[in-house]
């Protein structure tokens, strides 16, 4: 028996698709998984040619496509005689596609000597499950498979309350099945999700990040080249990998990354083994370190030696206090004895700060009285760096200098849109402040950036631990951009670049 039974399941779930709008799915987080990516990710199950038994798990099964693929895998396995899957699935809409799937591949197995059971759960995986989640034993599948829900739900909702433990700020539901599903396997089962990278990074999801790879071990981490079309027509704008672990708190030395583009997964463009402890900060943030080209290794393996960030070396970055819409009664477009600047992102110009700018109406001034100044900084030198950047832009770390001297008030404003490093105590000098305008101006650690972080945004927690190197090297960098009078990106690479030998 050959013939493909996921290709069968695809043809269900095309038609299922001209049902049912794409505005009903994306209320329940609902895209399908293509054939070709299901089979795939079916792939990367290990061997269990010698098993008699296998108990799998499919957690929001859609139209069952995932758990369909590891049966196409398994049906020629000789020793397997028993072959269990339960599907959770909320959406009663699939449902009898779902069953028609199921029933399909019962049909095709009947005269094979795998006897094939399922079980389709009607209901919300998580909530179902919120005793296992509390209990201290272990669970009972072999291997898990899914491409959960993506979906931001509220702090208060049953699921993110019933998994608090792993929850800080606003959660979103594909976090709260990864955890779930890993609660449910055996020791040692396989763990095989499709889901957004957003997890590798970032504070929002720090606490279940922890709890995440303290109790798998990574084997194999996939990306797609473009954020777009892995799920076909569903537009998908976050950033998707898929994830190959085992539960087990042991870990490998060595893990796989690889990338592929969209559409043909039998091409990894990049493939590489890195040592687990590179790939897995060892800082407490414990972000997860994706490389997808032969350029960013070596970045990796280069900061890996430099032992200071930003804190360490007594400096911070922020993010701006003014919030235009909440502080409209301060805003003002002309300046007064009670105004001071307000900067915004479009007051950037070439590494350095212009003033003013007026663009879109956005207010350049803030009054500066006693309500209004909790949002005001002390007037010093401050290195800027912008908060948000387009996806067409080429970079995703863009700084300026901002320098006291030029404005002559006693505080200053900062628009919420933008960053800016501070020195904690006293001011900056003037190599310190040119020197960190070069590294953080430099390719290296734009690309090391978009290592740690896949987004367009520039996140406090990323930058503040990212690897920097000894003050002394820092100063010595500011000096060499001081002395050159050039604050283009190519020469802060040149300088950078010829610092550390690249
Ligand atoms: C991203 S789709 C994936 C469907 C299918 N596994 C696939 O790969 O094609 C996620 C599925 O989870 C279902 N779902 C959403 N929330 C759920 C919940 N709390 N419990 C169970 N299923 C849920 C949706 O209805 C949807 O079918």
């Amino acid at each position: 028996m050959q013939e493909s039974l996921v290709n069968e399941v695809q043809e269900y779930t095309n038609k299922y698709l001209e049902k049912k709008s794409k505005k009903d799915r994306k209320k329940i987080g609902q895209f399908f998984t293509p054939a070709a990516v299901a089979d795939f990710m079916a792939s990367l199950s290990g061997d269990y040619e010698n098993f008699e038994e296998l108990n799998i798990l499919d957690c929001g099964s859609g139209t069952g496509i995932l758990a369909t693929a590891l049966v196409d895998k398994f049906k020629t396995h000789k020793n397997l005689k028993r072959l269990h899957i339960d599907l959770y699935e909320v959406d009663s809409d699939v449902l009898p596609i779902l069953t028609k799937s199921m029933e399909y591949i019962k049909h095709k197995l009947e005269n094979s000597p795998i006897k094939f059971t399922y079980k389709i759960i009607h209901g919300n995986f998580v909530t179902l499950n919120v005793d296992n989640w509390n209990s201290e034993s272990v669970g009972c599948y072999d291997l898990v498979i899914s491409n959960p829900p993506y979906k931001k739900i509220s702090k208060s909702c049953e699921e993110a309350v019933a998994m608090n433990s792993i929850v800080h700020g606003q959660p979103n539901i594909y976090f709260l099945f990864m955890a779930m599903a890993l609660k449910l396997l055996k020791e040692n089962g396989e763990f095989i999700f499709i889901n957004p990278r957003s997890f590798t990074s970032g504070l929002y999801f720090k606490k279940f990040r922890t709890w995440f790879l303290e109790n798998v071990n990574i084997s194999r981490i996939h990306l797609f080249v473009s954020r777009k079309n892995v799920f076909g027509n569903d537009q998908v704008l976050q950033e998707t990998i898929i994830l190959k672990a085992v539960k087990s708190r042991l870990k490998e030395d060595m893990m796989c990354i690889s990338e592929s583009t969209d559409s043909d997964l039998s091409k990894n463009i990049f493939q590489i083994y890195m040592p687990y402890n590179t790939v897995i900060t060892k800082n407490e943030n414990k972000f997860i370190l994706l490389p997808t080209n032969e350029e960013d290794v070596k970045i990796m393996n280069l900061m890996s030696n430099w032992k200071y960030n930003l804190i360490k070396l007594g400096y911070k970055l922020k993010t701006g206090p003014v919030v235009d819409f909440r502080s409209l009664e301060y805003l003002k477009n002309e300046p007064s004895d009670e105004t001071v600047p307000l900067l915004w992102l479009h007051n950037f110009n070439d590494g350095l700060i212009r003033f003013p700018v007026t663009k879109d109406g956005k207010p350049q001034y803030i009054l500066n009285n006693s309500e209004s100044k909790k949002l005001l900084l002390e007037n010093k030198d401050y290195l800027l760096l912008k908060r948000f950047t387009s996806k067409e832009e080429k970079r995703r770390l863009q700084a300026a200098i901002y320098s006291s001297k030029e404005f002559n008030y006693p505080q200053i404003g900062f628009e919420n849109h933008l960053n800016y490093i501070v020195k904690e105590s006293g001011n900056m000098e003037l190599n310190e402040l040119f020197g960190l305008y070069a590294l953080f101006n430099c390719d290296i650690l734009d690309k090391y950036y978009r290592i740690v972080n896949g987004s367009t945004q520039v996140n406090a927690t990323e930058v503040n631990s990212m690897p920097l190197p000894e003050k002394e090297l820092i100063v010595r960098i500011g000096d060499l951009i001081l002395k050159e009078n050039d604050l283009s990106v190519d020469k802060c690479n040149d300088i950078v670049n010829n610092i550390f030998n690249i």
